[in-house]
């Protein structure tokens, strides 16, 4: 199929920490099966990582690491466009154009708003309240049809969706309104410690989280002391049974198992084997992707050049939105 053909697909994840087993199962591994039929852009959000104060040698390491990890985990460079946020600096600036189209009382409604600034009281600054307008700008200066995000991020596509309209009921046609693309249930990991919540990687320290990179000994002791129930049995309930659930979901991404074969298996066997099972799977899953990323971060000029060609290629898309967006708005061209 001719690229012109094809719907566009634009994600993409904070580099503020290590990627976990969430972010692989929830997004990554739906990235990779979308690349042949879509045309994808996944970047790596750092201008929406700055919200929430970082480390800057942190946050660059941090950043190279996951684009390692993305390749890693199967994003084909050839096939996917992969680049750094701010190596597009047309997401910035129609951001700003976008922030004069966005309205304080749609952005004051913002969940992620409302959660972030109780969690980081003593910095709640006007990035993460105009969170939204740049997100929408990442959106909608590819004129993407879809945008793959979890249960989280809807709100915000939502808002998007508002902004462009709005921005085209003055204008005329100017951006495509995106679609979320939820991955379908089951994709949602869970923390190991407290499974009534999302896996985060706030939860490094405590075992509730297992990022990519972690090493095969760590896993296992994550999974051996993960939180599980009085019962004994090993059966997908997520209401009264939500910490096996999730293990028995993570089981069944990665060994490709339905839940009932993985019912049988461990009927009776009780939770010690279980556990240790999907441990074990998880390491094996993630052997691969933690060698390739290694490898690939003693790589630097090969990661470089990825992420130089993204941006170029990134660039060029993105500038033609901007370019009509500044024509609209009555910008005197350059
Ligand atoms: N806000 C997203 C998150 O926290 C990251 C993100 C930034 C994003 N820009 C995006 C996701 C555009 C999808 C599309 O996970």
């Amino acid at each position: 199929m001719d690229n012109a053909d094809k719907k566009i697909i634009l994600s993409g994840i904070k580099p503020s920490g290590a990627l976990t087993l969430g972010s692989y199962i929830g997004a990554i591994k739906n990235w990779v099966a979308l690349s042949d039929e879509y045309e994808c852009y996944y970047m790596l959000a750092d201008l929406h990582a700055i919200t929430v104060r970082q480390d800057p040698d942190t946050l660059r390491e941090t950043t190279l690491q996951q684009i390692a990890q993305y390749v890693a985990a199967g994003l084909d460079p050839e096939k996917n466009v992969l680049f750094i946020q701010s190596h597009v600096p047309a997401h910035a600036e129609l951001g700003w154009v976008l922030s004069c189209y966005t309205m304080f009382g749609e952005l004051s409604r913002m969940t992620q708003f409302k959660d972030k600034s109780a969690k980081n009281a003593d910095n709640i600054n006007a990035g993460l309240f105009t969170y939204p307008s740049l997100m929408a700008a990442d959106i909608l200066i590819y004129q993407a049809d879809l945008v793959p995000v979890g249960e989280d991020q809807k709100q915000h596509v939502e808002i998007c969706r508002d902004i462009a309209t709005r921005f085209n009921h003055i204008y005329g046609d100017t951006f495509k309104l995106p679609e979320p693309f939820i991955p379908k249930a089951g994709a949602r990991v869970m923390s190991l410690q407290e499974p009534e919540n999302k896996m985060s990687k706030s939860e490094q320290d405590n075992g509730g989280c297992i990022c990519l990179l972690d090493k095969p000994e760590d896993i296992m002791k994550a999974f051996k002391r993960a939180v599980t129930d009085s019962d004994t049995s090993v059966r997908f309930d997520p209401e009264t049974k939500p910490g096996v659930s999730n293990l028995i979901q993570i089981y069944s991404v990665c060994t490709g198992k339905p839940f009932a074969e993985i019912e049988t298996e461990f009927d009776g066997k009780g939770y010690g084997a279980f556990k240790a099972a999907v441990g074990e799977a998880v390491v094996e899953t993630l052997r691969p992707i933690r060698e390739e990323a290694t490898r690939l971060l003693d790589d630097r000029s090969y990661l470089e050049k990825i992420y130089t060609d993204g941006a170029a290629l990134a660039s060029y898309a993105a500038n033609k939105t901007l370019r009509d967006v500044y024509q609209k708005v009555g910008f005197v061209k350059k």
